[in-house]
């Protein structure tokens, strides 16, 4: 097991003292707007930066344009990811024409890519701080050198980051909450980027991990999720994550999900857990990526179709009600014909609730991005689209198979189609729209499915 430093206690009050060093400058940014882009971790970093900023004195601006500090979360999981992201920040160049005072700053995966940071210090030196994954926890002090220093700070380090315990945060949500168990990956699937920009697995303690889930409790969570880019690895894999798991739900949080689990490490205590454990809800995020094993091979996967099928056997044999669902990749370099076909007939066999599906964008410093490819664009989104096609059906036939159920859901928020609709999870993970005003949200009530639509059910409440 891979032990990590904890960044010590001392640094992290370093950090404090900067907090208020900016809170008393008079001419300082007074309002905040954070974009946070790509997956779950980086949203929770966005929580950690909200509470680093509003411990600096500064207020959330729901807008950018009444903002005075812009700090935009980047992502660079695939092209479109960064295209959207420098997008952005050349926007704000003609932001800061008129507002000469607002501070940019940029951080999280995209500028931790090799050379990001250099290039955009050269191409967009309007740009205030750019900092990288391994150092968020110092943005009190970038921002006051940026302040005092009167010049743009770029600081990405290489080094794999700490485990750091003890950022403020604003939490998103009352009573839904994100807990990182882990961070980094150390699974160097030959397409993808992660485990370049986050750096090395490392795990919190379990100690850690339970301290902050009772608090959550305590303030009134309703639903945690577990986050980690391959929970099944935590402490170095084997029972580690199902232990956790046991020991997390004896808290009574009533709702546990996990995201994310790698097919590979997958245990038979985790299966097991989907059969005993009260708290935890029949969803799996289990992605597969593609349905051939020369393909996972050439992913450096390290898992066969059939394991993975054996897998889904045991966990709905566990869990018959198990809602599955997957991310695919279609188009990886020399994918033939046949080879996709197989992706298909696996998604046909496992019968997803829902899957994401992805074109293969190759990133640099990635192996994929060396593999010669040589399937034309106008094939691989021909492929795409029929695996789109087909996830929907059985998206539809799935929802479909729930009307008449009577489910309990806890009340996420206001429908955006509808103000006077309110929209929740159920157990499985499906959202379900029904009739209900805003003193639901926070609440679990017990919903009739009435009707199927192609992503979402609706209901009637049924009972409190
Ligand atoms: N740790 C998670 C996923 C992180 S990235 C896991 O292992 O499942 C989320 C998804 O983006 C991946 O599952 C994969 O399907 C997709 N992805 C990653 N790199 C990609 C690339 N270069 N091109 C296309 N899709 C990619
Ligand atoms: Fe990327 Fe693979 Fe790690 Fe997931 S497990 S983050 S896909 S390298
Ligand atoms: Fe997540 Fe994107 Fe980084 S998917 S880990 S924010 S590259």
């Amino acid at each position: 097991m891979r032990e990590r430093p904890i960044v010590p206690e001392s640094e992290m009050l370093r950090q404090r003292e900067f907090m208020k060093l900016v809170k008393a400058i008079e001419v300082r940014p007074q309002r905040y707007h954070i974009v946070s882009m790509g997956c779950q971790m980086n949203e929770r970093d966005s929580e950690s930066i909200a509470g680093m900023l509003e411990a600096m004195g500064m207020t959330r601006a729901d807008v950018r344009e009444e903002a005075d500090l812009i700090l935009y979360n980047t992502c660079c999981v695939r092209e479109n990811a960064e295209n959207k992201a420098l997008g952005n920040v050349i926007w704000l160049k003609e932001l800061k024409k008129d507002k000469p005072d607002l501070m940019i700053c940029v951080g999280g995966c995209m500028t931790q890519e090799k050379g990001m940071a250099a290039m955009m210090k050269k191409r967009y030196p309007f740009i205030d701080l750019i900092y990288g994954t391994h150092n968020l926890y110092r943005l009190p002090e970038y921002v006051w050198r940026v302040l005092t220093e009167q010049r743009p700070v770029v600081e990405v380090l290489d080094i794999d980051g700490e485990v750091v315990e003890g950022m403020p945060e604003v939490r998103k949500s009352d009573f839904m909450a994100f807990v990182n168990i882990m961070y980094g990956c150390d699974n160097f699937c030959t397409y993808c980027i992660v485990p370049h920009v986050r750096g090395r697995e490392r795990s919190r303690t379990p100690e850690a991990v339970l301290e902050e889930c009772v608090r959550l409790q305590d303030r009134g969570v309703q639903e945690i999720m577990l986050l980690g880019q391959n929970v099944n690895s935590y402490r170095g894999g084997g029972a580690e994550f199902a232990e956790l798991l046991y020991r997390v739900d004896r808290l009574g949080i009533p709702r546990i999900r996990f995201m994310t689990s790698h097919p590979k490490d997958l245990s038979d205590e985790l299966i097991h857990a989907f059969g005993e454990l009260e708290h935890l809800m029949p969803q799996l995020h289990l992605p597969v990526q593609a349905g051939s094993n020369e393909i996972l091979k050439r992913m450096n996967r390290r898992y066969t179709r059939e394991h993975y099928l054996e897998l889904v056997k045991r966990l709905r044999e566990t869990c018959p009600d198990i809602g599955l669902t997957s991310d695919i990749i279609v188009g990886f370099p020399g994918e033939t014909l046949e080879q996709f076909e197989e992706t298909m007939s696996l998604v046909r066999e496992v019968r997803y609730d829902a899957a994401y599906t992805f074109i293969f964008s190759p990133r640099q410093g990635t192996r994929a991005a060396e593999m010669p490819d040589d399937t034309p664009e106008s094939v691989k989104s021909e492929r795409i689209q029929r695996l789109i096609d087909l996830q929907q059906a059985i998206t539809l036939e799935t929802l479909e198979a729930q009307v008449g159920k009577t489910e309990r859901v806890l009340v996420e928020a206001l429908s955006t189609r509808d103000a006077r609709q309110v929209g929740g999870k159920t157990p499985r993970g499906h959202m379900v729209n029904f009739p209900g005003d805003a003193s639901l949200i926070g609440r679990f009530v017990d919903v009739e499915i009435t009707s199927a639509g192609r992503n979402t059910l609706r209901g009637k409440i049924i009972g409190g």
